[in-house]
């Protein structure tokens, strides 16, 4: 009977200090978990400057209105917006869109009084499932695909490309 109490309570402690990714990417709440234990222990890892920045002129040539799908806890968003761009972040889980809306607070304070012509916002949203609306110059999913069965892998590569603005004439398409 201990025993069983033990174990129970080490179940418990894992679901709410989860430290990996959930082995099933549909499961929302394990994303959660996961986001949850990264933020109380401070855990953001994050990429380097030239890392993140890499799709910034791609970005500006291509108009500036970006989809950042599958967001996490990424910084990139933020920085694009500072960079000038008008980004949209989204993800599945609720704690990491939290996270990303408490950015958009701080962009927008820091940004007030500077000339930044950049737009955040952040929002719930299952990309297998539609798109997030608007029209994008640039749809950026960062290791946010991997863990996808084929048909959600072939569904949200579907509105990725309805996200994206029809090219202008005699624009030549580009992957990177
Ligand atoms: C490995 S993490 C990557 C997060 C972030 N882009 C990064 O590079 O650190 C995968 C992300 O995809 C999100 N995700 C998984 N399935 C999703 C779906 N169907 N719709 C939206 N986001 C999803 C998860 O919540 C998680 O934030």
């Amino acid at each position: 009977m201990r025993l069983r109490k033990l174990l129970e309570l080490a179940k418990s402690t894992f679901r709410t200090r989860q430290t990996n990714p959930p082995e099933d990417w549909d499961d929302k709440s394990g994303w959660d978990r996961y986001f949850s234990a990264k933020l109380s222990a401070e855990r953001i890892v994050s990429d380097p400057d030239m890392i993140v920045l890499r799709f910034l002129s791609l970005a500006h040539k291509k108009g500036g209105r970006i989809w950042f799908a599958g967001c996490g806890l990424d910084r990139y968003p933020k920085t694009y917006a500072e960079q000038g761009c008008k980004v949209l972040a989204t993800d599945l889980s609720s704690v990491a869109v939290m996270h990303q809306q408490r950015l958009a607070e701080a962009f927008l304070r820091e940004n007030k009084s500077a000339q930044v012509q950049g737009a955040f916002s952040a929002a719930e949203h299952d990309f297998t499932k539609s798109t997030p609306g608007g029209e994008f110059d640039v749809v950026i999913n960062c290791r946010a695909f991997q863990g996808l069965s084929v048909n959600a892998m072939r569904a949200a590569a579907g509105h990725f490309y309805a996200a994206l603005r029809p090219e202008r004439p005699g624009a030549t398409p580009e992957f990177d």
